[in-house]
């Protein structure tokens, strides 16, 4: 399908001749938040067969998709994110057996293993791919990460859209994950083709990854399939040594973990310790900040929240309901970027079962940088 192409007059009184490197295009919008729409669900899936670019829902984080077999389909998603091109897409499926088509495995494979226990569900298995994945789509690797997700505005759209769908986080390169609509459309309006609305996602941060080509399976991103349900299913499960190193040469295993992912524009540093003393902490850092006219935002559970005098303060959400961080954590991360605040200061949260997902998350945001107290 052609993009309609036309001239965007933001703000400017007359249109401009169009410039053939900054071709904006029309990005359709659909709203699913409450239901999904049949006319509009047939145009988005025939959007994707015809190599262009639509964003959706996943109970994860909203994704970017396009065809995963048509390379050229591949090709504009790292275009339209800025993506560097050796970062390898995951790709979606909407049924089990779609599998076969796309990897190869032996008998002794624990991914059926996996998907019953997981799938649909926010878990990515990483597999040796068959040819007809294209190189674009996986960066050049001979493995590909396969996941089948939950919402279902995302099953629908997969199965429309050819059943292959590469995607993303739907964020520009660099920022947070988007969790809504309107941070998809912040980054990426006029450069897709459609965004599908389908209210807030449920999780707040990507899906678990883990790599099924090793003798023992190794989680390369922790997410809200934690280590321990992974055991349970498959014994024994490494973490990617990367994960636990501030060692730069220690390369992990997932290309995209070694970017400053998720950065926001602020310093951002990370205080962990005892509640009392992280608070206080926390403060006389805000303090010094305020006298030398940097302006300040905090980062604080609900538990807590009451204990800074300094700053914008905002509440993740509550250590009792852990999904709360993680569904607040990069709306949060957003927020702060437009408010402009200079430094950002964050409690640890090293929740039960999603505190290493979280904790992955917010030590790469601060660009590792970690005070205890
Ligand atoms: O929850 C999610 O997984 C979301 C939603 C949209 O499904 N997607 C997502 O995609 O987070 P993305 O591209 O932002 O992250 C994919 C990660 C990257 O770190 C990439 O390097 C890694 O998966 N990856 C993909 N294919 C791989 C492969 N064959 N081997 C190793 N790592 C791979
Ligand atoms: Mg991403």
């Amino acid at each position: 399908m052609k993009p309609v192409v036309f001239v965007k007059q933001s703000g400017a009184p007359t249109a401009r001749p169009l410039f053939i490197f900054q071709s904006i295009m029309h990005t359709y919008y659909f709203d699913m938040s409450r239901a999904i729409h049949e006319d509009e669900m047939e145009t988005a899936g025939r959007i994707l067969r015809e190599g262009g670019l639509v964003a959706f829902p996943t109970e994860t984080v909203y994704g970017l998709g396009a065809n995963a077999l048509d390379e050229h389909a591949s090709a504009r998603i790292y275009e339209a994110k800025g993506r560097p091109s050796d970062n390898p897409l995951i790709v979606h499926i909407a049924d089990v057996a779609s599998m076969d088509t796309i990897a190869s495995y032996g008998k002794q494979s624990p991914w059926k293993k996996l998907a019953q226990a997981f799938w649909p569900g926010p878990l990515t298995m990483i597999l040796p791919k068959k040819a007809v994945v294209p190189y674009a789509t996986t960066g050049g690797l001979d493995t590909v990460a396969v996941r089948m997700p939950s919402h279902p505005v995302a099953l629908e759209l997969i199965r429309r859209g050819g059943g292959f769908i590469a995607a993303p986080s739907a964020n520009t390169s660099g920022r947070p994950s988007p969790t809504k609509a309107s941070h998809v459309r912040e980054d990426l309006d006029g450069r897709i083709d459609a965004i599908i609305d389908g209210g807030d996602v449920g999780i707040g941060l990507e899906s678990t990854i883990v790599d099924l080509t090793e003798d023992v399976p190794v989680i390369l991103r922790p997410g809200y399939i934690s280590q321990e349900m992974l055991e349970e299913v498959l014994g024994s499960v490494e973490l990617d040594k990367a994960l636990h190193s501030d060692d730069p040469s220690v390369r992990p295993k997932a290309p995209g973990m070694k970017y400053r992912h998720y950065a926001p524009k602020a310093r951002m540093v990370i205080v962990e310790g005892d509640p009392a003393a992280v608070a206080e902490k926390i403060n006389a850092l805000a303090a010094q900040d305020r006298m030398e006219g940097r302006s300040v935002g905090i980062l604080a559970a609900e538990e807590t929240r009451d204990r800074y005098r300094e700053g914008i303060v905002r509440c993740a959400g509550s250590r009792r309901e852990e999904i709360t961080i993680a569904m607040h954590l990069y709306a949060l991360l957003r927020e702060f970027d437009a408010l402009g605040v200079d430094c950002i200061y964050s409690e640890a949260f090293d929740t039960p079962q999603m505190g290493q997902a979280i904790m992955n998350r917010l030590i790469k945001a601060a660009g590792h940088q970690v005070i205890a107290v």
